[in-house]
């Protein structure tokens, strides 16, 4: 699919089939998520994917009830940063803006993640409420990395809708 049509096509998927994402394919879409640059090219972004029916569960209970019901039928990516690195410099300082480099790294990696899962063939839900402490003791994840959202990814069982974007004239100045 050609970009712009794919970055158009893309939406917040609340619905899902059964069919189940293959380990080969997350593979592929990580392994493209991971092209997106970083600070120093520290590469921070960490991934947990629950595949089976155990982590799926596992990550599902860790949803406020809403997110459950959008994400049902979905597998589900947890996506983590490692902290104090990117916005530090090699000794350790921070910029001023610290581990926010860190979610801006992430966040840039999970642009890549959702764009090539549509390319795939994917719908993706990107959420941000979820209980970190019961996904961070499932994963085992330590208390160097920070965790962002919890990704559904799967095939969306209806049409989702288009969210209105404000004119470019209310985010863009030019002098
Ligand atoms: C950081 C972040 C957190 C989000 N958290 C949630 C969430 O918890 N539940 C949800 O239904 N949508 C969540 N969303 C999806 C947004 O609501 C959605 O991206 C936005 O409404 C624009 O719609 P679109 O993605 O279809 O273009 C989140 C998106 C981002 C980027």
């Amino acid at each position: 699919m050609e970009f712009t049509e794919l970055v158009k096509n893309r939406r917040s998927t609340r619905s899902y089939t059964e069919d189940r994402i293959t380990k080969a394919d997350i593979e592929q879409i990580i392994a493209c998520a991971q092209m997106a640059p970083s600070w120093k090219n520290f590469q921070t972004g960490r991934y947990y994917a629950a595949l089976s029916d155990e982590a799926i569960a596992k990550v599902y209970e860790s949803l406020p009830e809403f997110n459950q019901k959008s994400s049902k039928n979905a597998a589900y990516i947890v996506a983590t940063f490692k902290k104090d690195r990117s916005g530090f410099s090699l000794d350790g300082n921070p910029e001023k803006a610290g581990n926010i480099w860190g979610g801006y790294d992430l966040g840039l990696q999970n642009a890549y993640l959702i764009l090539k899962a549509c390319e795939l063939g994917y719908d993706t839900l990107i959420m941000g409420l979820r209980d970190e402490d019961s996904l961070r003791d499932y994963f085992e994840i330590t208390d160097d990395e920070i965790i962002l959202p919890v990704i559904a990814i799967g095939k969306k069982a209806s049409p989702q809708p288009f969210r209105p974007r404000k004119e470019i004239n209310e985010i863009l100045t030019i002098k």
